[in-house]
């Protein structure tokens, strides 16, 4: 019988899954920051290609913090965030009475009668005022009860105007010394445009943080746990061939720990191991790789291919050779790849692929 019932991996985006390994420092970085109002990791920025685990972070932040002392802010940068911060101090506010009388009959913001995307109106207020205003407002009721703020924005771009609106306003918090957080993750290419904003030069003096891989060993420790709990066990090298299999890639993790765990079998083998990642690597393909490859242009994908003829790691010079290109349009491309989060500097002049298994992908793909 197929156990789905206590399967302690969720191969699922945006949910801090049971098994969360290995972020742990990072994370009590951030937390600990908040008890000293100019610690640098105050202002943060995680960088990580898509299934590194950002959002997992941010989750497992928000549910570490203490939400009597704590009012959290939780939001996607996208159009109509704005509205949703404001209405998360509301919702914050539910049965804590930080906010003042004026705020009791309010339910939420509404976007103002003029329409205008940032003119706010409070429900009941025919005032239009600006966003800053508001925050500023919310935010001198929580500092008379010493109440700390921490802003959660996932899946940072510049692309919404709301987003520099909210990244100016928070400046202004922190100038003015109120007790803010704010912990931001996005896509390399995404951050990288944020911080090369004109508008926001603030935000690249915030502690910047790439997601590495989950150390292999943490990731065998893990599955040998989770397993043990239910008195299952691995026999032979198979818990080492599981762990180094997944390459320390979190969603990966989580799809060979799903396909081991709802198999019937009591003990793992190593024939299981290789059974549950060919189907863990059909997933992998079709809800990672299959998005990335689908936003190359042809020229990425033939300096790709061209990568593809060395075995792990390709030398920056032979890929120019092999193209028969300048160095500075080589460059150029192992720049736009880097930036997409395919390819990954290993050494000085040498590439490898970032995702896992992507040159297996990429051979078939051509083949
Ligand atoms: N530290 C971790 N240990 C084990 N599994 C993890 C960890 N972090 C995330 N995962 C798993 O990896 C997968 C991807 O996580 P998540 O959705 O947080 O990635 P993401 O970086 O936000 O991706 P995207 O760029 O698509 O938003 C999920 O299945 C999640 O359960
Ligand atoms: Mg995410």
């Amino acid at each position: 019988m197929k156990n789905y019932e206590d399967n302690p991996f969720n191969p699922q985006f945006g949910k801090r899954p049971e098994q969360f390994i290995g972020r742990e420092l990072l994370i009590n970085d951030f937390l600990q920051s908040l008890a000293t109002k100019n610690d640098p990791n105050r202002t943060t920025i995680i960088t990580g290609i898509r299934g590194t685990g950002k959002t997992a972070i941010l989750s497992d932040v928000h549910a570490s913090l203490d939400t009597d002392r704590f009012a959290v802010i939780d939001v996607t940068a996208q159009d109509g965030m704005l509205l949703e911060i404001l209405d998360g101090f509301i919702r914050n506010n539910k049965g804590k009475n930080w906010l003042g009388k004026r705020f009791d009959k309010m339910q939420g913001f509404s976007v103002g009668a003029l329409g205008f995307s940032l003119g706010l109106t409070k429900r009941d207020d025919t005032a239009v005022h600006s966003f800053r205003f508001m925050l500023s407002d919310l935010l001198d009721e929580l500092r008379a009860k010493d109440i700390k703020v921490v802003f959660l924005v996932d899946e940072v771009h510049n692309g919404t105007p709301e987003m520099r609106e909210f990244a100016v306003s928070y400046q202004h918090l922190v100038r003015e010394e109120y007790d803010v957080a704010l912990l931001m993750a996005g896509l390399p290419s995404s951050v990288n445009d944020v911080l090369n904003d004109q508008v926001l030069t603030f935000l690249r003096r915030a502690h910047r943080v790439e997601l590495e891989n989950i150390n292999v060993k943490a990731v065998e420790i893990a599955y040998e746990q989770a397993f043990a709990q239910v008195d299952r066990s691995f026999s032979g090298d198979s818990l080492r061939k599981a762990a180094a299999a997944t390459k320390g890639y979190p969603y990966l993790i989580q799809l060979l720990g799903f396909y081991l765990f709802t198999s019937e079998k009591q003990t793992v083998s190593s024939r299981l191991v290789q059974q549950s990642l060919e189907l863990a690597k059909i997933e992998l393909f079709k809800n990672v790789h299959d998005l990335l490859y689908r936003d190359l242009s042809a020229k990425d994908r033939e300096f790709l291919f061209a990568m593809t003829k060395d075995g792990a790691q390709s030398s920056f010079s032979s890929i120019k050779e092999r193209l028969g290109v300048s160095p500075g349009y080589a460059s150029k491309y192992r720049e736009r790849l880097l930036m997409a989060g395919m390819i990954k500097a290993v050494a000085h002049g040498t590439l490898a692929f970032a995702p896992p298994y992507m040159r297996e992908y990429l051979i078939a793909k051509e083949g």
